[in-house]
């Protein structure tokens, strides 16, 4: 540990800004070695402040070394200004005046990838949350926003592209030979949106005319040899701007819009004005290598960031405990498209099914907070789920309570009242709630409270006066953080079903409907529907109308009912997980007692029913039949045995192949897709179906079907056939499995987006020996730990491991602190997202437990980033 203990920092304590930065002039004059930095900083007293003699007090970074400093044009002598804490304080200034500031920084030893760094040819910054303050002294705060004109200098043969944020303005020589180019933003932008970029770089070029007639020049920027894998996103592209337009009539705003991929890139993207930034792995799509899942997480980012030049650009966080307003916000506003692109329930499902596995284990452990954090010590660690994931549950939520046309009121009205503003997610829920007239005090207790609530329901019929009652019940987690949580305000969207399966029109409040949200908002309601003849079953929580868990005492004849009648497509998914849940929770006890596994399987019958079922989308029967995963089974379960939650799985999987054997031949046989290959929803629908059919066939050791497995890897014409082929083969322990992956990566290990995969797939490999195969692989010439995506696939991958992550002699353990240890200095980001596993230790089984603790007790004792320190001290508080 560090001899002084990081500083908490506190939303409390926020106070506004006592400097404003009209101006920024920066001028970078390029060097791996050593990049000179001047800037000219515009400033004024705040007149927002109240103290008139505050002190300037500037942010900087260990890597920053300051050269000269001058305030207007008086150069400041060494007694006139103080570094500490890098930070540089000037005690004496005046109300206006022009500071320049002269800083060298070395990019090509910058390994954490924030601020200004190189990647293989190229220089390119990160600047959000605060990575500005590596590159020079500055106000790095999102309230502090400026107009800025970026120079750069290089030499024009190895950096013929230069862009930052905005237009360029003027291209010239300087007297040294060199080459330089002006880009002026016209937009005032906190600093964290700077962007630059020089490097060598292929660009492809196309145009958008806005719903005003203005056409914008689109560029998408990469190295030249991956030119060729950027159609796909430049369309993505060209979608999400017309559907910002068509949904919340936002166009935008300057000419031109460019996007650059990078290889090395701690994150997935980066909405930077005017100069979005992307790691390769989510620009970069072609149909040879890249799967299905990917084109969509492509289209997907790449909407999410250009919606970002609204919410969270032209409007943007007053401080970064308003995170979840931009970010919340926008992943609402990209699910939305996607939904809109495909398939609505399917999207549903994939993003509840996400948040239910991920962000509910975050918000039931150690780092557990609000959508708006109260506090932090590293704001790079809330970068979370909680703040993203639920973050936009809590804005569709507002939807829900708002309906579609007042929901765009208060969207039109929240982003014309504070457009070129720093706001908070008060302000959000202001508009909202002046545009439409809803009352949301109680609802914007979802902002403060962390964890996620418990909703029980019960209910009664009175067969004499025809009336069914749902008495609900709602209660959040009790923490050291929360001694008195309040009751929330949470929309509960409910239909009945009679006991065929039709649905029934009940009247409640008056108002008769197939489909009713109610209004959960103090600790115990009861809500009345009359005029029925029989009991209904409830079909409750359509949508996933509220991020809560749902407890109601469902037979299984209930659960086989709704997953095959249910209007609501999601909870007919809803109802088919809840079967398979309580079918393995049962396997898993057997499994932790030792005895022999074995179950009369209901949800086969239902299984049975639902392939023969040519109304749904293919999409949609593909995932009812996915079992729930072993991270979902693990999130649920307290504590977690990890080998019997394996065992059990695997078990039930085998059932439901063998019982369906012939089903899943024939659902492979009838969903190939023939022609080219096409990322559209359809297709999409029919391989997914085709591959899990295979992934169950293969299970039941049937020889055709091992021979299909090898047969598609090898002659499949697309990514995602060869790469599904290629899974099964692995997890089901094919006799050729060794092989293929061998084989996979000479055929591709010159695509490092491919290769990643394959180290992915190579680090989950389930076997005794786990441990000691990653350790090879990381020796592995495709290895590299300066590379956030390599190390995201070989050890996020080995995190998911049970059998490896979780062996019983705990090596697993040791192995990934030990990798931590080496991470926290080069970069504390991956160091400290790479914990995660390490801290659910709390609720493993007790041997297990005790030697993940040990392991998290080592690391604390190093000398750690502030990112690591956060995370692991607090695990184990
Ligand atoms: N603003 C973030 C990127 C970011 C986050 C940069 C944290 C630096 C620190 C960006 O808009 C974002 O949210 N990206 C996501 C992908 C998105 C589709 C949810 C990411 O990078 O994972
Ligand atoms: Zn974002």
């Amino acid at each position: 540990m560090k001899d002084s203990q990081p500083k908490t920092i506190h939303l409390k304590d926020y106070t506004v800004p006592p400097f404003l930065i009209d101006k920024t002039e920066l001028t970078f004059d390029l060097d791996e070695a050593t990049t000179v930095v001047t800037s000219r900083l515009h400033m004024r007293r705040n007149p927002e402040c109240g103290k008139s003699n505050a002190p300037l007090v500037l942010d900087g970074g260990e890597d920053v070394k300051l050269i000269a400093l001058a305030m207007d044009d008086y150069t400041l002598p060494e007694g006139e200004y103080q570094q500490e804490d890098n930070k540089l304080i000037i005690t004496a200034t005046a109300d206006e005046f022009v500071l320049t500031c002269e800083t060298l920084i070395e990019p090509q030893n910058n390994t954490s990838l924030e601020g200004l760094y190189r990647s293989s040819s190229m220089f390119c910054t990160q600047c959000e949350a605060e990575g500005f303050r590596h590159i020079t002294y500055y106000l790095d705060r999102p309230d502090v926003m400026s107009v800025f004109t970026t120079t750069i200098i290089a030499d024009e043969s190895r950096y013929p592209v230069m862009l930052s944020n905005g237009n360029e303005v003027e291209k010239g020589k300087t007297e040294e030979g060199k080459t330089f180019v002006v880009w002026h933003d016209p937009f005032p932008k906190p600093a964290y949106l700077f962007a630059l970029v020089a490097g060598d770089l292929a660009v492809k070029n196309d145009t958008f005319i806005t719903q005003s007639q203005r056409e914008v020049t689109l560029q998408i920027f990469t190295e030249p040899h991956n030119l060729d894998k950027v159609d796909y996103a430049m369309e993505a592209l060209k979608r999400s701007m017309r559907w910002d337009e068509e949904t919340y009539g936002r166009e935008y705003d300057l000419d031109i819009f460019m996007i650059v991929a990078v290889d090395d890139f701690n994150m997935g993207a980066m909405e930077n004005k005017g100069l979005n930034i992307f790691n390769s792995s989510c620009l970069l799509a072609s149909p040879k290598t890249t799967t299905d899942d990917s084109y969509l997480r492509v289209e997907a980012i790449v909407a999410h960031e250009y919606f970002h030049n609204w919410s969270g650009n032209r409007v943007t966080c007053r401080d970064w405990f308003q995170l979840s307003l931009k970010e919340g916000f926008t992943v609402f506003r990209d699910q939305t498209f996607s939904a809109d692109m495909h398939s609505e329930t399917v999207k549903r499902v994939e993003d509840v099914s996400f948040l239910k596995t991920a962000q509910f284990a975050e918000d039931a452990g150690p780092m557990s907070h609000p959508i708006r954090p109260a506090s932090f010590i590293e704001i790079s660690n809330f970068y979370t789920l909680t703040v993203y994931e639920k973050g936009a549950e809590v804005v569709r939520m507002v939807h829900t309570l708002l309906g579609p046309e007042k929901f765009r009121a208060g969207s039109d009205l929240y982003f014309d009242r504070h457009d070129g503003q720093a706001v908070t997610c008060d302000d959000f829920i202001a508009a909202m709630q002046d545009a439409s007239g809803v009352d949301l005090t109680v609802f914007k207790r979802w902002y403060s409270q962390s964890g996620t609530p418990n909703v029980t329901v019960t209910d009664a019929f009175d067969s004499a006066t025809g009336s069914y009652r749902l008495t609900m019940k709602q209660e959040t987690p009790v923490t050291q953080n929360q001694p008195n949580p309040l009751p929330l305000h949470i929309p509960v969207r409910v239909g009945l079903l009679d006991a065929s399966g039709q649905a029934i029109s009940a009247n409640l409040h008056d108002e008769s409907s197939e489909d009713h949200v109610l209004h959960l908002n103090t600790e115990e309601q009861v809500f009345e529907f009359t005029g029925l003849n029989a009991k209904p079953i409830p079909s409750l929580l359509r949508g996933f109308s509220a991020p809560v868990k749902l407890h109601y005492d469902y037979s299984t004849a209930d659960l086989l009912l709704l997953m095959s009648s249910d209007t609501d497509g999601f909870n007919r998914w809803s109802a088919a997980q809840q079967l398979a849940v309580n079918e393995l929770t049962l396997l898993i006890e057997q499994a932790k007692a030792g005895k022999e596994l074995s179950i009369n399987s209901q949800l086969v019958k239902g299984f049975k029913a639902l392939v023969n079922d040519k109304t749904l989308d293919p999409a949609m029967v593909a995932l009812i039949l996915t079992l729930p995963s072993q991270a979902y089974l693990s999130e649920l379960a307290n504590p977690i045995y990890p080998a019997a939650i394996k065992k059990a799985r695997h078990h039930l999987k085998v059932l439901v192949a063998k019982a369906l054997a012939d089903e899943f031949e024939s659902l492979y046989n009838t969903h190939k897709v023939t022609g080219e290959y096409q990322a559209t929803a359809e297709d999409i629908a029919h391989r997914s179906l085709k591959n899990l059919a295979l992934s169950y066939w293969v299970e039941t050791d049937n020889e055709l079907a091992q021979k299909i497995v090898f047969d598609q890897y090898q002659s499949a014409d697309n990514m995602t056939d060869q790469f599904s082929a290629l899974t099964t083969a692995v997890h089901s322990k094919h006799e050729k499995a060794a092989d293929m992956l061998a084989s996979f990566y000479e055929q591709w290990k010159e695509e490092p987006l491919v290769v990643n995969k394959w180290l992915m797939l190579s680090a989950c490999q389930e076997s005794e020996d786990a441990v000691a195969k990653v350790k090879a692989l990381m020796e592995h010439p495709a290895f590299d730990l300066k590379n956030p995506n390599k190390v995201r696939s070989v050890l996020g991958g080995f995190g998911q491991n049970l059998s490896g992550f979780h062996h019983s002699d705990g090596s697993g353990y040791r192995f990934l602190a030990d990798q931590i240890i080496v991470l926290n200095k080069r970069n504390p980001q991956i160091a400290s997202r790479l914990c995660t596993p390490l801290t659910r230790w709390k609720k493993m089984e007790p041997a297990l437990s005790a030697k993940m603790k040990a392991e998290l007790e080592r690391i604390l004792a190093e000398d750690l980033s502030k990112d690591v320190f956060e995370v692991i001290s607090k695990s184990l508080a």
